[in-house]
């Protein structure tokens, strides 16, 4: 058969993730976590000593970076430069700059090629999760999933992702999160956007095996 192309947008908080690396493990597909490379671009970029609120030196510095993305859904790893960057770009210095950076069109080119690249070579087919999937780096995957939840799941879900500190401001995880959500869908150059072709599945109360049994189905359905 031929390999299954499976787009998963959504904003954050709404499960992508977890779905998207459980729906490829259970299916036995490949995983693109794109996010993970806006977030190992940004993390470069702090780094470097890159104002990333100064658009021009983002866009002259995008192709600086090695990025190479595992894509194994039980180990997900990304490198930059040759080093594990897996979970420095999970900081919260890199989720509050990363919108910034993947507003800035040179970015967007560039990790859309290579996410292309990485989709096409899936020989087992892939499961590909972030905001433009399906609407403008795969246009003709086999199966789109459009993810959502409300605002109070969304951010209590994140939530307990974080530790310590972060974790008991929920108002302020909920705040940072609707912001990073409407700078996303307000940027000029490929928003986060729900594609008209996508199905889409509102998580609010679903479990997480729930969803991945719902998307599961589709995608027998689709392949
Ligand atoms: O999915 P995650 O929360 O890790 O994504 C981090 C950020 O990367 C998003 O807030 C968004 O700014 C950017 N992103 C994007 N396009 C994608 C995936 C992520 O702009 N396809």
């Amino acid at each position: 058969p031929a390999a299954v192309i499976v787009a998963i947008d959504g904003p954050s908080g709404t499960g992508k993730s977890s779905t998207s690396k459980a729906v490829a493990a259970q299916l036995g597909l490949q995983y693109l976590d794109t996010g993970a490379q806006y977030r190992a671009i940004t993390w470069w970029m702090l780094n470097n000593g890159i104002d990333v609120h100064d658009a021009e030196a983002v866009a002259a510095a995008a192709d600086k970076p090695a990025i190479i993305s595992g894509t194994d859904p039980r180990t997900p790893t990304i490198t930059v430069d040759g080093a594990d960057a897996s979970g420095p770009i999970r900081t919260q210095q890199v989720t509050s700059a990363v919108s910034a950076v993947s507003a800035v069109p040179e970015v967007r080119a560039r990790l859309t090629e290579l996410q292309r690249t990485i989709a096409r070579s899936a020989e087992r087919g892939v499961v590909v999760e972030g905001r433009d999937i399906g609407t403008t780096v795969l246009p003709d995957a086999d199966l789109k999933v459009f993810l959502t939840a409300s605002a109070e799941a969304r951010a209590a879900r994140r939530s307990g992702e974080l530790t310590g500190k972060e974790a008991t401001d929920l108002a302020a995880t909920r705040e940072a999160l609707v912001k990073r959500d409407a700078a996303d869908s307000g940027r000029k150059t490929s928003p986060l956007a729900k594609a008209a072709d996508a199905d889409e599945v509102d998580t609010t109360e679903l479990t997480l095996e729930q969803v991945v049994e719902c998307v599961v189905t589709l995608v027998e359905k689709a392949a």
